[in-house]
């Protein structure tokens, strides 16, 4: 039994040998405080006495307890102890947490992802079957600089809240951080998204935004490196493989440190779409879980 109670409270040692004479003396005193105060109360039955005394050591109970606790140096854990006694009764704070405390604390508990997405959007569309039905992890918001990408669409279809944002704002603004804490996002996912990411978003979520590219970086990367360009690059150097990064973003275009690579073959019979086609495969494959390992 003292163990479980060592555990449950995760104390040790000596602590718990004055957590316990605490509660030994704490109790004692109310006990004999309580009986001594009684007869300032006129009470004539039986049952209204004991309803009364009831009520009089329940609320010199924590006080007794605290008192005690100083001299003991246990008043840190008591004030704790009595304030989680407190919740369980529905009194305090969380106790009668209104209706948007509560979604904050939810949303606390879930982990909200932007994607950022400026094209078709078929890994968009891969990470939010993924996480449709995840328990913490939640596809809150798609942004987006171009107005007919086809990631809109699946954002429509999917009921998922768009933010298309413009250049001037994003790379020499606020980069739409009030928007961004607005919906809660804690993490970013850049699935086709074309423009730098501003130093004001990369502090604000230190290694908490990443990025796919369609090749194995350092190599084929940098500005203007994006779809096609990539693999057309990929075939004409004359490469036997490519493949997928996904890495954390920094100020520099597609340079971040690499989380993970997945590699594929190149045919010799490729062209940009045909490589692009087995690259887009892998990176179904593996974004999802990426996010996911890193967000558990
Ligand atoms: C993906 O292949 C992604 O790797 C690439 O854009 C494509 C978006 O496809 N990103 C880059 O090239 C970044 N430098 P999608 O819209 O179908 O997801």
């Amino acid at each position: 039994m003292f163990e479980r109670l060592q555990k449950k409270w995760k104390v040790k040692g000596w602590q718990f040998v004055l957590i316990i004479a605490t509660f030994a003396i704490g109790g004692s005193a109310t006990g004999f405080i309580g009986k001594k105060l009684m007869p300032i109360f006129p009470i004539g039955p039986t049952w209204l006495w004991v309803i009364v005394y009831i009520l009089l050591v329940t609320l010199l109970w924590p006080l007794a307890v605290l008192l005690v606790s100083i001299p003991f140096g246990q008043f840190p854990f008591f004030c704790k102890y009595i304030k989680k006694i407190g919740r369980r009764m529905g009194i305090g704070r969380s106790g009668v947490r209104s209706q948007k405390s509560e979604e904050s604390h939810l949303s606390t508990l879930t982990s909200h992802i932007a994607v950022f997405a400026s094209g078709a959007g078929s890994n968009a569309q891969k990470i939010i079957d993924h996480f449709r039905s995840h328990p913490s992890i939640n596809v809150s918001l798609i942004v987006c600089n171009n107005p007919s990408a086809g990631v809109l669409q699946i954002a429509n279809k999917e009921g998922i809240p768009v933010l298309l944002i413009e250049k001037e704002r994003f790379i020499r603004g606020d980069a739409y951080i009030k928007e961004l804490e607005e919906h809660t996002i804690g993490f970013i996912v850049l699935a086709g998204f074309l423009w730098k990411i501003p130093a004001a978003l990369i502090t604000m979520y230190p290694g908490k935004i990443i990025n796919i590219h369609p090749a194995l970086l350092p190599k084929y990367g940098g500005k203007g490196m994006y779809g096609k360009a990539v693999h057309q690059a990929v075939i004409n150097a004359g490469e036997n493989e490519s493949g997928i990064t996904i890495h954390y973003v920094d100020e520099v275009y597609d340079h971040g440190k690499t989380i993970f690579q997945a590699r594929c073959p190149v045919l010799s019979s490729d062209t940009a779409e045909s490589l692009a086609q087995r690259i887009h495969k892998l990176e179904h494959e593996h974004y999802s879980q990426v996010i996911e390992s890193l967000l558990k």
